[in-house]
């Protein structure tokens, strides 16, 4: 296996709009790398330039310690895996492993001796014999995955392969993959619009937004520090919510009251040339909680306030709670282009909040709630950047340049 390093990438189609701009990402050797975010964001072009399938405008594409940029696919010794897996229906599964190694003209005792490990690993032993269009979507991906692992490939590459697949078995497609590449330990660049993967699947993760790189972290770093509002709004599910706020010394104003919020964090605003003005606050809905559920322990370290709440839906281990409230433009108009940004509905009215399953906060309660404070960002409206940032444990956050640029 090998390392893979992109420096300074750029693509640039016919109409000169830059698919991929000024990327740089290092996938160590043995790294499990996801390429994430919305359709359009250049996830697949830049994909498509490591294999060698889409020339490179400029930058260095590195392989181990090769330039690659003006070598052909097939001098490169990557695996590609495709989303259709494109097997051959009139082959065995045995034949459909064995294919790369009869094109490259391989003898038949080491073809054997390839495919029969490949599909040990892979649990395919038993269905060598087998025809693809007999198999399951979870068996044909292993099948393809067999494809690549018998050319002892440098790194794996995988383009959206579970989007066709239902909610279940996509679920097991994800645990299978991540499971062979922990035993494999193939350097493996993934791509995918959907964060459930890539929270569960990336030791690290790019995060693309029109071609600019906004923030390469690993999972946690993404959902704890998020740089910028975008990487905020992708990364959770339910999002975090985003709300209007002010912030005087450590008294920030929300809509539903004044929270206190740790020192560290009000100086960080404030050496950041905050004057006053209105800011966004991020908090994600697990990080409030029904203020009579809350210890007495843990409730200084959040505050408290009451709301009226809108709608309640009880799931039994969990409860959410809805909240109207209302925004200034300065807030919404960046709020609905965030929301144009992520391919989703704008959430700048309503404050969703993931309350405990024994909470009996119900519709058009005054609630006395709670929010953990330390847990709150702020957010410059103008820019999206993340002024309560904790740089040491955020990754690397690159995207603000490419927004500064676009403004
Ligand atoms: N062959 C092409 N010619 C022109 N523009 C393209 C081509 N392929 C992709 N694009 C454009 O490049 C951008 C990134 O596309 P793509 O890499 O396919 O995004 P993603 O895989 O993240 O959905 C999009 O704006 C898309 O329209
Ligand atoms: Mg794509």
């Amino acid at each position: 296996m090998a390392a893979i390093s992109m420096r300074n990438i750029f693509k640039r189609y016919g109409d000169g709009f830059p698919a991929v701009n000024d990327v740089s990402i290092d996938v160590a050797d043995g790294e499990f790398m996801i390429l994430v975010g919305p359709s359009g964001c250049g996830k697949s072009t830049l994909l498509r330039m490591i294999v060698g399938l889409e020339d490179i405008t400029s930058g260095d594409m590195i392989i181990g310690d090769r330039r690659v940029n003006d070598l052909a696919p097939r001098d490169r010794n990557l695996a590609m895996v495709f989303q259709n897996y494109a097997l051959y229906p009139h082959l065995t599964v045995y034949e459909n492993i064995a294919f790369p190694l009869r094109l490259q003209g391989v003898d038949n005792a080491t073809v054997d001796k390839k495919v029969r490990e490949a599909s040990k690993t892979l649990e395919l032993d038993e269905h060598l014999d087998r025809k693809p269009g007999n198999l399951s979507g979870g068996q044909r991906q292993r099948v393809a995955m067999g494809r690549a692992i018998v050319r002892d490939a440098d790194a794996f590459l995988f383009d959206e392969p579970l989007s066709n697949l239902d909610a279940k078995l996509r679920g097991q497609m994800r645990t299978e993959i991540a499971r062979l590449q922990k035993k494999m330990g193939m350097t493996t660049v993934y791509v995918t619009h959907d964060q459930t993967e890539a929270m569960t699947l990336g030791h690290r993760v790019a995060v693309l937004k029109r071609g600019v790189l906004q923030q390469l972290a690993t999972p946690r770093e993404l959902y704890e520090n998020p740089g910028n509002l975008f990487v905020a709004g992708f990364i959770g599910s339910p999002p975090m919510n985003f709300l209007p706020a002010t912030l005087s010394g450590d008294k920030l104003e929300l809509p539903f009251g004044t929270v206190t919020i740790p020192a560290d964090r009000a100086d960080k605003v404030a050496s950041s040339g905050y004057g006053g003005g209105v800011l966004i606050a991020g908090v994600r809905p697990e990080h409030f909680e029904d203020a009579t559920l809350v210890d007495a322990s843990k409730r200084d370290g959040g505050s408290t306030f009451t709301a009226k709440v809108d709608q309640v839906e009880w799931l039994g281990n969990e409860t959410y709670a809805y909240i109207p409230f209302t925004a200034p433009p300065e807030v919404t108009d960046q709020l609905d282009q965030l929301a144009r940004d992520l391919d989703g509905d704008s959430m700048r009215s309503q404050l969703v909040i993931n309350l405990d399953g024994a909470s009996r906060v119900a519709e058009g309660d005054d609630a006395e709630l709670w929010v953990d404070a330390g847990q709150i960002h702020l957010f410059d409206p103008a820019s999206g950047r993340n002024l309560t940032l904790d740089e040491a444990n955020a990754g690397t956050v690159t995207g603000l340049q490419g927004d500064a640029a676009k403004a």
